[in-house]
C-alpha cells in the first residue's frame, strides 16, 4: 500500500487513501516519487474542466527513484532518477513521424487503463498517466525520462509540466527572438516558467499580467520588468509600454476566453499569440473577419510547449547549471500530499506560485 490523493468523481473532493499497485510489467517501471508540483490542469481535472477516466490518481508533474523496471525496459535501471512525462511518444503514428511528439496519437490512451486499486477493490486510473500524487507509481518506460545531471532529484518534479511547457511556449511555439517584448497572462507555475523562458531568449521587455496584486514579486523575480494587474484597460496599458505599438508576442497561461482575447489584442500588428491554457469548451473566443486582416496576427495553440521532451530536457540542464534559469524560484510552498486540497484553493484564490509536494 502507498498513500495517493484519488479524484473518486468529476465534482468531488480529492480524497488521500491507499493504493495498492501491481509489480510493473513488461515495458513499465515502478517509481517512488521525490516530488510532485500541483498544476491547474489537476483541478481541471477535478472540476471537469478537462475530462478523463476517473476514479482516478491524479499528478501529472513529478519526479522520483526507479524502484523496479519490467522486462524489456532498457533505458532506466533501479536507483535512477527520473523526471515523470504525461504526454509520452509512441513513435509510430503519423505525427511522430513527422517529428511532432508533442501531439502523438497515442499520448493518452494510457488514461483509461486500469493503473491500481483502493483497499476496498476500487480500480483506478491514472489521471494525465502518470498518477504522481502517490508516494509510488507504475508507467509505461515512454513515461520517464532521466533526469539530467546536476539537478536536484525534488526540483526536477518542476520540468515535468510547468517548465517544458513554458519554456516550449517562448522557444518553439511563439519562437520569441532577442529584442523583442513579450507579454505573458497568468503567473502560475506555467506563467512563471514562461516569464523565465522570455528572459532567456533576451526578450528587451517582458511584461506580466495577473488579476492579482499579490503577483508582482515573483513575477519580477522570474524576470519581468514590468507588471500590469489585469482590468478592462491592459490592452491599453500594454500599447503604451510598448512604444504605442502592442507586444510582438502575448503569451496566455490562464485559459480563459477574455484573456485569450485581451493577449491577442495586446500584440502589435503581424504580432503572435500562443495558448498555454487549457480552457473548457464554454470559453469561446470572438474575433471579426475584417480585424484579422487588418491586424494581421497569428493566433495558435500549444501542447507541452509543443516540446521533445528527450531532446529539451539536456537543453533545460543547461540553463539551470548556469543560473540562467531558476526551478526553486516557482515554488511558492512545499507541503504534505494532504495538502493538496488546499493547495487547490490557493490556486482558485488566484494565490502563490507552484506548491510542491515532498514525499
Ligand atoms: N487575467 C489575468 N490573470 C488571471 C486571470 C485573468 N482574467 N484569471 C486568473 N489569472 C491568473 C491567476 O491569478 C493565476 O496567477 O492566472 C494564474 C494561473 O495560475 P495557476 O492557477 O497556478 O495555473 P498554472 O498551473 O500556472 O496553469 C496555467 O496552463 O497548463 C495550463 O491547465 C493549465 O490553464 C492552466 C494554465
Ligand atoms: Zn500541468
Ligand atoms: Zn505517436
Amino acid at each position: 500500500m502507498v498513500r495517493a490523493a484519488v479524484l473518486p468523481a468529476v465534482g468531488a473532493p480529492l480524497e488521500i487513501t491507499g493504493i495498492e499497485l501491481p509489480a510493473p510489467g513488461p515495458g513499465q517501471v515502478r517509481v517512488r516519487l521525490a516530488a510532485a508540483g500541483v498544476c491547474h490542469s489537476d483541478l481541471s481535472l477535478s472540476n471537469g474542466t478537462m475530462r478523463l477516466p476517473v476514479p482516478a490518481v491524479l499528478g501529472h508533474e513529478g519526479a522520483g527513484t526507479v524502484v523496479s523496471a519490467g522486462e524489456g525496459v532498457t533505458h532506466v535501471a533501479p536507483g535512477d532518477g527520473v523526471v515523470l512525462n504525461w504526454a509520452p511518444s509512441c513513435g509510430r503514428c503519423h505525427h511522430c513521424s513527422i517529428g511532432e511528439v508533442w501531439l502523438c496519437a497515442d499520448a493518452l490512451t494510457g488514461a483509461g487503463r486500469v493503473h491500481a486499486v483502493t483497499e476496498d477493490g476500487t480500480e483506478l486510473h491514472p489521471g494525465l498517466n502518470v498518477a504522481a500524487f502517490a508516494e509510488e507509481t507504475v508507467v509505461p518506460a515512454n513515461c520517464v525520462l532521466p533526469v539530467p545531471d546536476g539537478v536536484p532529484l525534488t526540483d526536477a518534479a518542476l520540468l515535468g509540466c510547468a517548465v517544458l511547457t513554458g519554456y516550449g511556449a517562448v522557444h518553439h511555439c511563439a519562437q520569441v527572438r532577442e529584442g523583442e517584448s513579450v507579454v505573458v497572462f497568468g503567473v502560475g507555475g506555467v506563467g512563471l516558467a514562461t516569464l523565465q523562458s522570455a528572459r532567456i531568449a533576451g526578450a528587451a521587455a517582458v511584461i506580466a499580467v495577473d488579476i492579482s496584486p499579490e503577483k508582482e514579486e515573483l513575477a519580477r523575480r522570474a524576470g519581468a520588468t514590468e507588471y500590469v494587474v489585469a482590468s478592462d484597460l491592459t490592452a491599453k496599458e500594454i500599447r503604451r509600454l510598448t512604444d504605442g505599438r502592442g507586444a510582438d508576442v502575448a503569451i496566455e497561461c490562464v485559459g480563459r476566453a477574455a484573456t485569450i482575447r485581451t493577449a491577442w489584442d495586446s500584440t502589435r500588428r503581424g504580432g503572435r499569440t500562443t495558448v498555454v491554457g487549457i480552457g473548457g469548451k464554454d470559453q469561446q473566443v470572438m474575433f471579426n473577419a475584417l480585424e484579422l486582416f487588418h491586424w494581421g496576427r497569428t493566433l495558435s495553440g500549444c501542447v507541452y510547449g509543443n516540446s521533445n521532451p528527450a531532446e529539451d530536457l539536456p537543453v533545460l540542464a543547461e540553463h539551470i547549471r548556469a543560473g540562467r534559469l531558476d526551478l526553486g524560484a516557482l515554488v511558492t510552498e512545499r507541503i504534505g500530499i494532504e495538502g493538496i486540497p488546499a493547495a487547490f484553493d490557493t490556486m482558485l484564490a488566484g494565490r502563490g506560485g507552484r506548491a510542491l509536494v515532498v514525499f
